[in-house]
């Protein structure tokens, strides 16, 4: 795991950004993985401002998100296909046709989870995924106890969670979906390549267990320490509590 210190969240999303555009240069037709949330914004922005430059081009990537909340129609402003629309799909030049969110409104959800893994087989799998991370240590909707083999199914979200995201439902709790679908633990560790943002000291706890605690399912983004390709992108207060935050400095500033 590679863990890159920066003084804040727009330097940090600015290296994310780069690493993403070097992927799509070394091959046009990649497929990226995408996730949602507050953090993964100002990445968005700066993928949008290159797209805008001429940069790079998102003609012939595809896209597949990490999850869709049970029961949310794609119209809705709060669905994730909404928050895709808003925060970079309409920025850049991608055909949505190839963009893809799990439908959390599918009539046999069980059977549409097998169809989203099949559809990311067919593509080729997943070049570069794009994460964050929950406080509660979740990636995707992967909550505390998911298996660390798991595929795309539904799960019931913590009120940690739920609480953490009400903030988009007008702080309502009672709005925020018990449900969502989302990709498994095995799916994201499938991706060739793995990039992590985390911001904030809110975030600070579930970072040090993911990178320095032991590979357990009571925090599932420390399966990452599994996967032989992760970039974890963080501020200075998400990286807070690292025991090894020096080493880490040290590494970066001296990479071969
Ligand atoms: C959400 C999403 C995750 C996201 C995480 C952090 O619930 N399902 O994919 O990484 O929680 O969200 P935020 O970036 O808003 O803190």
């Amino acid at each position: 795991m590679e863990i890159i210190i920066s003084e804040n969240p727009a330097e940090a999303s600015a290296k994310a950004a780069e690493a993403v555009k070097m992927q799509i240069l070394a091959k046009r037709s990649s497929v990226l993985g995408l996730a949602t949330g507050g953090t993964v914004i100002g990445l968005y922005g700066k993928l949008a401002e290159m797209c805008g430059r001429g940069e790079v081009s998102f003609k012939k990537v595809s896209t597949f998100n990490l999850d869709e909340y049970v029961g949310m129609p794609a119209s809705d402003p709060n669905s994730y296909r909404s928050f895709m629309e808003k925060h970079l799909f309409s920025k850049i030049d991608v055909d949505r046709s190839n963009t893809h969110i799990p439908d959390g409104c599918a009539e046999n959800i069980r059977a549409y989870c097998v169809q989203y893994e099949n559809k990311i087989r067919l593509c080729g799998g997943i070049d570069l995924q794009v994460l964050g991370i929950g406080s509660d240590g979740h990636i995707g909707f992967n909550e505390p106890s998911s298996s660390l083999g798991s595929r795309t199914r539904v799960k019931t979200l913590t009120e940690k969670t739920r609480a953490d995201n009400s903030r988009f439902f007008g702080g309502d709790i009672s709005k925020v979906p018990m449900h969502a679908v989302t990709m498994g633990i095995g799916t994201i560790l499938d991706s060739r390549e793995i990039l992590l943002l985390a911001f904030g000291e809110g975030k600070a706890e579930a970072v040090a267990r993911m990178a320095e605690g032991p590979v357990t399912a009571t925090v599932p983004a420390s399966a990452l320490q599994l996967h032989p390709n992760v970039k974890v992108f963080l501020d200075e207060p998400a990286a807070s509590k690292l025991a090894n935050k020096a080493y880490y400095k040290y590494v970066y500033a001296n990479k071969p």
